[in-house]
């Protein structure tokens, strides 16, 4: 309901831009926001760009977030592309995957799902997402106040990069996720 609601509101502000998601897994959120840009936004011309190593975390500086789990198939989740035109999947980790050349080139971001867990993950993408967030995009954020190890939490990173009157909250989803707008 999150990501529809976001994208509902996208379509009728048309607010236009690509969309990113950090920690792809399996594809089920990633696939359910380009449906639904594409129920609301019937000339959307949005590319989805879904990252993840597929190898699961860098580092094991949290105590369940780990190697052990969340390993998935990178052949699996490249089929996306195959159903979804506008659907680009890339492998590996954030560190080099924000280096590829059509990552970097990305202008204008409207809508953006942080969903890798861990803070030291998290670090790279809200540094690349914070001269990227056009007026009115949206921004997910998971795990926004687990601990690691080291007494870090994402939501650090988000309040020591975006001006908190310029990030509106909207909601908050399962057990520690947060919706913000960025109003500009
Ligand atoms: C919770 S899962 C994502 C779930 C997915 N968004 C969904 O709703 O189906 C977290 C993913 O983040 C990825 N991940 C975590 N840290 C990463 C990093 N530094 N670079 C690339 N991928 C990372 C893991 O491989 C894992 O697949």
């Amino acid at each position: 309901m999150n990501i529809k609601n976001a994208f509902y509101n996208l379509s009728l502000d048309q607010i236009t831009g690509d969309c990113i998601e950090f920690g792809v897994f399996t594809g089920s959120s990633f696939k359910h926001a380009i449906r639904v840009d594409a129920k609301f936004n019937k000339k959307s011309k949005s590319l989805f760009y879904g990252l993840d190593s597929f190898e699961g975390f860098p580092d094991d500086s949290h105590p369940y977030f780990n190697q052990e789990n969340f390993k998935s198939s990178y052949e699996r989740a490249k089929k996306i592309e195959k159903k979804f035109s506008n659907a680009r999947i890339i492998k590996g980790f954030f560190s080099d995957s924000l280096n590829n050349s059509e990552v970097k080139d990305i202008k204008k971001i409207k809508f953006a799902y942080i969903d890798c867990d861990l803070y030291t993950s998290a670090i790279e993408p809200i540094k690349f997402l914070e001269n990227r967030l056009v007026i009115g995009s949206y921004l997910m954020i998971d795990d926004f106040v687990n601990i690691d190890r080291h007494g870090r939490s994402i939501s650090e990173l988000f309040y020591s990069t975006f001006n908190e009157k310029k990030m509106v909250f909207v909601s908050s989803f399962g057990v520690s996720g947060v919706i913000y707008r960025y109003v500009g």
